[in-house]
């Protein structure tokens, strides 16, 4: 039976505490679990003033019988309650905890930390863990260690350093727990980090999606010293560099074109148990890893950890985090706002590879996002764009879909652009463009964000040099008729460019090029964007009647590495006017000959 909004008496299975003789027949009781289940769906004014009272004036057999009352109280006033409600709910379970009966006080140390301990609520657990420990009750004491674990603070640490016995694990999320809220802990962009002598192995990975690691290359040997830097491999998805003296991360930033920084640690087995609970902690606690976070941490190192494929092992998770701190102290887990992350990803045969991954949040190459969008471009994908469409002077940008002005900031960044112009149906991605290109501090760039589909976009022909663009892919953003938008985008495009102009965009269609033979493809490469491949590609405008080879996309992948600037403006022939504003469609035979004179 599923309760929603149901009353107090349906839940339970026998009229109400209220309405039955106190010492009546024992009446068949639902198990916990299902109890919880129908609590959860009364209103949480009938759990307050009906349940909670009911459950306080019950016997302590009756109280065994609903201790689901203090569960479900915690969870919905937690998720629901105002602070009032949770300051109410916070003393009824603190004084739970001194309920003669271990199960009530186990449910009340479970539903504490949802709510929030407080300092009393701390407190009143340690007076209870001193009780239980001279009662010698070890699950209490485990029970008591897990609250203890997520409140725990400087009075907790107080207890331990008398030398009070709590499991290892708490005393290091404890530990934890007090360096997070003396707000230090994050990772230091400036500091040295070091290069170890006996360490020959050491590599630093730049992950970027899958079809982007020629950027990260190119731009990595552009902008490290070959002197400090090896560039020892390109995979698909991960450009590995070896460091060759000490370096910092602030320098591995200025990359723009790579999604995350990691430091391989080492390999474990894939096998199901605790075979890989040994070498997974050894990888935490070795010389690198601890080298890394001691050197690259504010405050006292903490990490969490991101096991992929080992969701059902909380135990032999929590055996790596014990022994890793047992091997070495000075490193602390931590689940919350940890400034690095200890990453198991699954490599190949039963094989998974750990990673060292500083976690920077916001990342530092995107100090100007002062806001954001749902379908808001990956920015590193934007930042490859910018280097694909190259460099050329007195730029005159449009991104027809502009959305948050990704794009738009990142070829800005690159220099020697001009204005910038943006268009895109959302009010909202207007008006987050704009602050993000006020944030981006390009001074010397024009800009100019209009509310409008891309087809009524107010350009003169033949204006712009680059488009630069991550239209809709119809996932995020549904589109009813996506090869109609890209036929209308491709004739806007070439009737926009200038001669020698650029078109650079992420195309979701496999079918789709535009019909305008004065748009020429230079550059095509398939990327994964996430879980499906698009191509991002780039097109340049030639002057009409000027013959041009459509070169294969794969022939074209070095292209970028030398991308030309763009060839002295051509005379435009004056085009048509907006056809695509006053109704056409550019599949129609008129709309391309229009397109094309
Ligand atoms: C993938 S998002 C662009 C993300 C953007 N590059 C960024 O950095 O945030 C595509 C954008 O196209 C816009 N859009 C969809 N159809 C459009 C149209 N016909 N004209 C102009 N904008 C459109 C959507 O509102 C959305 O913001």
């Amino acid at each position: 039976m599923k309760l929603v909004y149901g009353r107090l008496a349906d839940v339970y299975c026998y009229p109400t505490y209220a309405t039955r003789p106190r010492e009546s027949q024992h009446f068949p009781m639902k198990s916990d679990q299902d109890l919880y289940k129908q609590l959860r769906d009364l209103p949480k004014e009938e759990l307050w003033t009906r349940a909670v009272p009911l459950f306080n004036a019950a016997s302590p057999r009756e109280r065994l019988e609903q201790v689901a009352v203090i569960r479900a109280v915690g969870m919905i006033f937690s998720r629901f309650g105002t602070e009032d409600e949770k300051n109410a709910v916070r003393n009824w379970l603190i004084n739970l905890l001194k309920d003669p009966q271990e199960k009530v006080r186990r449910y009340a140390l479970t539903a504490l930390p949802k709510i929030g301990a407080g300092e009393e609520g701390e407190r009143e657990m340690l007076a209870l863990l001193k009780d239980v420990v001279e009662d010698h009750d070890g699950r209490e004491i485990r029970h008591l260690g897990r609250a203890l674990e997520k409140v725990g603070g400087e009075a907790t640490l107080v207890v331990i350093e008398e030398g009070i016995t709590l499991p290892a694990i708490t005393v290091q999320r404890v530990k934890a727990g007090v360096s997070r809220k003396e707000d230090v802990g994050g990772v230091l962009l400036d500091a040295w980090l070091p290069h170890l002598p006996g360490d020959s192995d050491m590599r630093v990975l730049l992950r970027c999606r899958r079809g982007l690691e020629e950027f990260v290359r190119e731009e990595a040997e552009e902008k490290l010293s070959s002197r400090e830097w090896l560039i020892a491999s390109v995979k698909p998805g991960c450009v590995t560099l070896k460091p060759l003296k000490e370096f910092k991360l602030a320098t591995l930033y200025r990359i723009r074109c790579f999604a995350t920084v990691a430091f391989p640690l080492g390999t474990v087995s894939d096998e199901e148990g605790s075979k890989w609970v040994e070498p997974l902690a050894r990888c935490i606690a070795s010389e690198r890893a601890s080298a890394l976070m001691l050197s690259g941490t504010e405050g006292t190192p903490r990490y969490r950890m991101e096991i992929a494929g080992r969701g059902h092992q909380r135990g032999a998770i929590r055996q790596v985090i014990d022994r890793a701190y047992a091997l070495c102290p000075e490193i602390l887990n931590d689940a919350r706002q940890a400034p690095w992350s200890i990453d198991v990803l699954p490599a190949s045969r039963g094989i998974s590879v750990v990673e060292l991954r500083p976690r920077l949040y916001p990342d530092p190459r995107l100090g100007y996002r002062q806001d954001d969008i749902a379908a808001a471009s990956h920015p590193p994908l934007a930042a490859c764009m910018a280097r694909l469409a190259g460099l050329s002077d007195d730029e005159v940008i449009w991104d027809p879909f502009c959305g948050s002005g990704l794009e738009l900031i990142e070829r800005g960044l690159l220099g020697g652009v001009t204005s910038v112009h943006g268009t895109d149906l959302d009010s909202r991605a207007i008006e987050v463009a704009r602050v993000n290109i006020e944030g981006a501090g390009l001074q010397k760039t024009k800009a100019e964000f209009t509310e409008c589909d891309f087809r009524k976009a107010s350009l003169a022909p033949g204006s712009i040099s680059l488009i630069i663009t991550n239209p809709p892919l119809g996932r995020r953003v549904r589109i009813k008729d996506m090869q109609g938008l890209f036929a209308d985008f491709y004739v806007a495009a070439s009737r926009a460019l200038r001669v020698g102009g650029r078109l650079v965009f992420v195309n979701p269609l496999r079918s789709t090029e535009p019909e305008d033979p004065t748009l020429v493809r230079e550059y095509q490469q398939t990327v994964d964007l996430g879980g499906f491949n698009c191509r991002l590609e780039m097109y340049r405008k030639i002057g009409a009647g000027k013959s041009a080879k459509r070169l294969p996309g794969k022939r074209q992948q070095e292209k970028f590495k030398s991308t030309p600037k763009a060839k002295p403006e051509e005379k435009t022939p004056a085009p048509a006017p907006a056809w695509w504003s006053k109704g056409g469609h550019a599949n129609s035979r008129e709309a391309r000959r229009r397109a094309r004179n």
